[in-house]
């Protein structure tokens, strides 16, 4: 039996690296993608001052989950001058990667409903037109950056679109910790717990393989020991290191494998109840956790080898993510019992809910 793992995507990590920005474009315009606040934080102006004249332009509102109101009018300028620039730098969490991955790719009309109606057919989009995409994370948690999807929010519809092709891998996920120094306590524990949700889903996924279970196990060890002492100091670029690191490494995990469970209840938990991402796909991990239990043995041993012994695991990741201050029940959350199973049966029937390997009938490993 052969297993393939694949990922092109070129990393360039550590405090300082956003210094190689202008070398990684090798003379060619850049526009900036990113968000709102990143021009206070300083954050633009070094990406100002490290370009010159090769910024074509800033698009500075994206918005946390992007969604096709806003997307298709900053879509449908950018394709109005596609040649204003040939690289897309995605600067940001999630949002302003995901952005940047449905600007990448042009539709022959420069509309962005053509791109939608694309990705709703299900026959597969080509774009038409392509732009280069660097992507700078400035939190450690989203595994956008090595990775080839996007999720695209229609709010008013209450659905999400995939983004999902062969063009839009970043070229170069450009890692520094130092962006990520002022990142608040809140969107630090959002996405550190979002990267431990990715390395977990990539493990009871029926996609896993060796190499995805090796950067997986390593993030889970990473984000069990860093992320707490991360939260009591902020502006710690060595814990911001290890976490943006980590992150990386789920990132890694779960190119290969995408999610499974947890991230199918999530979606629901957002568009519904307006849970944050990062809460919305850890809060469940450890009951995902004792579904996934005793359902493969190969599974169990990779599970024990993040966790540590499987009768007392669950217990430990429930620990782990309360004693952060994030709560692990539905009713925490407002959700009452009829609801919540509700949302998990229909959860395990979505594209993730699938790769989790509950819903396999595959004989024990
Ligand atoms: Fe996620």
């Amino acid at each position: 039996m052969s297993h393939e793992y694949f990922n092109p995507v070129r990393s360039v990590y550590g405090a300082g690296a956003l210094a190689s920005l202008p070398k990684l474009l090798a003379g060619r315009r850049a526009l900036v993608v990113t968000f709102p606040e990143a021009r206070a934080l300083g954050i633009v102006g070094r990406v100002e001052k490290l370009l010159h004249g090769q910024l074509a332009g800033v698009i500075d509102d994206v918005k946390p989950n992007p969604d096709v109101a806003e997307l298709r009018t900053q879509y449908e300028a950018f394709w109005r001058e596609p040649d204003s620039a040939d690289v897309i730098v995605a600067l940001g969490g999630g949002s302003a990667i995901d952005t940047a991955k449905a600007l990448m790719v042009g539709t022959e009309s420069g509309r962005f409903d053509d791109l939608l109606a694309g990705l709703a057919g299900g026959t597969g989009f080509v774009p038409a037109k392509l732009k280069t995409l660097i992507a700078v994370p400035t939190t450690a948690g989203t595994g956008s950056e090595v990775t080839p999807w996007a999720t695209i929010w229609d709010r008013g519809a209450q659905k999400k679109y995939s983004l999902h092709l062969e063009q839009t891998w970043p070229a170069v996920a450009l890692i520094d910790p130092e962006l990520m120094l002022s990142l608040p306590a809140g969107v630090t524990l959002q996405s550190g717990l979002d990267a431990l949700s990715h390395a977990l889903e990539s493990i009871w996924n029926v996609n896993a393989n060796a190499l995805s279970d090796t950067y997986a196990v390593a993030a889970v060890h990473d984000i069990l020991d860093a992320l707490p002492a991360l939260m009591k100091r902020l502006d710690d670029v060595d814990l911001r290191g290890r976490m943006a690191l980590a992150a990386l490494k789920a990132g890694m995990a779960f190119s290969n494998t995408r999610t499974a469970l947890a991230h199918s209840i999530s979606y629901e938990m957002t568009l519904r109840h307006g849970v944050p991402h990062g809460i919305a796909c850890s809060f469940p991990l450890p009951m995902v956790l004792e579904r996934a239990i005793g359902q493969r043995r190969d599974r169990d041993a990779v599970l024990e080898r993040a966790l540590g012994p499987l009768d007392a695991a669950p217990r430990r990741l429930s620990g782990f993510i309360e004693g952060l201050g994030v709560k692990t029940r539905f009713a925490d959350y407002g959700v009452g019992k009829a609801e919540a199973e509700a949302m998990v049966a229909h959860a395990l029937t979505g594209p993730r809910g699938k790769n989790f390997i509950g819903m396999t009938s595959e004989v024990m490993a």
